[in-house]
């Protein structure tokens, strides 16, 4: 954390006003006035540190050196402060550049253009406008799951009259073959491929890539998803609620709303987050990571802030705390009880109503869907 440079920095601005206004004055007061400056730079000094109360106080001692490099003559300042939003990161490189691994915390591991496409249908998104992009990640020897997908909500391109595409986002993996993923590839146009490491621990890397990916090849879309991949989503039931009035064109991320989750310490779980990637004992409001809903503005966003915010494993929880950085919230849907979890037994009625609902199988979900889109009335004694 220490930089001779920038604590070079502080003496010299301290110094200087001090001394040259000192001079002209008698002792007592000099030495008052000398106080009294001196306790000037540490309330403003203080004022910066704690301005932005969702930043950990290493973000803030990295902001405020950046800042101080600023103040010093070295260089052009990495960012600045906003007047609308809590701070906006500028960048001058191009986001198609080679990635750029530096340690430090403006480019961990989750910082998505730390990666690359290896596979990228670039294009997708320039010959139709998609009013709703739904990302699937899938580990790439999973194809059972991805065909499932095809032939079932992933199937249809245009839903209650919009543009839906459906794409499944890989990392790298040992246990597949690449040129079977090629070829499968080359049927769909739906795989995007990245050059991370397709493990458990990796799911943030994942997400950022998605985003990364909307953010890049497909930023004209409204709206997009991030559903898993054994997920049933009732997908018109989805477009509908998007076309609400009312619904935020921006800035917007829903689905089913976690809050004030504790961080699970037990070394066993699944989901054990140790301390130093995660201090905090409570993760802020995130959106369960099933499936939940975003307007496209928020994954440039999310690519930006992602620069500040320390990795963890729980990808759910961390798109929550880019939110929380970024000074926005989860909104809850329209109906809350549509984005539904774990359920214990198919039901026509109960799955015409909903929007998601966690699966067991890709069986499971190729036999719902076939039952749920057969005609006629889903619920007893409705027309
Ligand atoms: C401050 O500027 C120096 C010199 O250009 C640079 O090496 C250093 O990384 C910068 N520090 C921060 C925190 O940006
Ligand atoms: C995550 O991906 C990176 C980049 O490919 C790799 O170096 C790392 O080992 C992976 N981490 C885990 C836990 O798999």
């Amino acid at each position: 954390m220490g930089d001779p440079e920038v604590g070079s920095g502080v003496n010299r601005s301290k110094r200087s006003p001090v001394e040259s206004l000192g001079l002209q004055k008698k002792p007592v007061f000099q030495a008052w006035f000398h106080f009294l400056i001196i306790i000037c730079i540490l309330v403003f000094v203080m004022c910066l540190a704690v301005s932005d109360g969702s930043l950990t106080w290493w973000e803030r001692l990295a902001l405020y050196k950046r800042f101080l490099n600023k103040t010093t003559k070295f260089q052009a300042p990495a960012y600045r402060i906003h007047p609308h939003h809590k701070f906006k990161l500028m960048e001058t490189h191009t986001t198609t550049e080679p990635p750029t691994v530096q340690p430090g915390i403006r480019y961990h591991q989750a910082y998505p253009r730390n990666y690359q496409f290896v596979m990228d249908n670039r294009d997708v998104c320039k010959s139709r406008t998609p009013f709703l992009v739904l990302m699937v990640p899938v580990a790439p020897h999973n194809v059972a799951a991805r065909d499932a997908i095809r032939q079932t909500w992933g199937k249809e391109s245009v839903v209650q009259g919009e543009v839906v595409l459906t794409l499944f986002m890989l990392g790298l993996s040992n246990d597949a073959d690449a040129e079977k993923i090629k070829q499968e590839n080359e049927q769909h146009h739906d795989l995007i491929q990245s050059s991370f490491m397709d493990t458990y621990l990796n799911l943030t890397i994942k997400t950022m890539v998605i985003m990364d990916w909307l953010a890049t090849r497909c930023p004209t879309a409204a709206y997009a998803m991030k559903v898993d991949s054994d997920m049933f989503l009732n997908i018109d039931n989805l477009v509908m609620m998007l076309q609400k009035p009312g619904i935020p064109k921006l800035n917007y991320l829903t689905g089913m709303l976690m809050w004030d989750r504790p961080v699970i310490r037990s070394k066993d779980s699944k989901w054990y987050v140790p301390e130093e990637m995660y201090p905090d004992p409570q993760y802020p409001t995130y959106t369960l990571g099933m499936g939940y809903v975003f307007s496209n503005d928020l994954p440039e966003k999310y690519v930006e802030i992602s620069k500040v915010i320390k990795p963890f494993n729980i990808e759910d929880a961390y798109i929550g705390m880019c939110m929380k950085k970024l000074g926005l919230a989860p909104t809850s849907p329209p109906d809350p009880s549509q984005f539904k979890a774990y359920n214990s037994k198919y039901n026509r009625c109960e799955y015409s109503k909903i929007i998601t609902y966690i699966l067991g199988t890709s069986e499971e979900l190729k036999n719902y869907w076939a039952d749920y889109k057969k005609p006629g009335p889903h619920c007893e004694g409705s027309t």
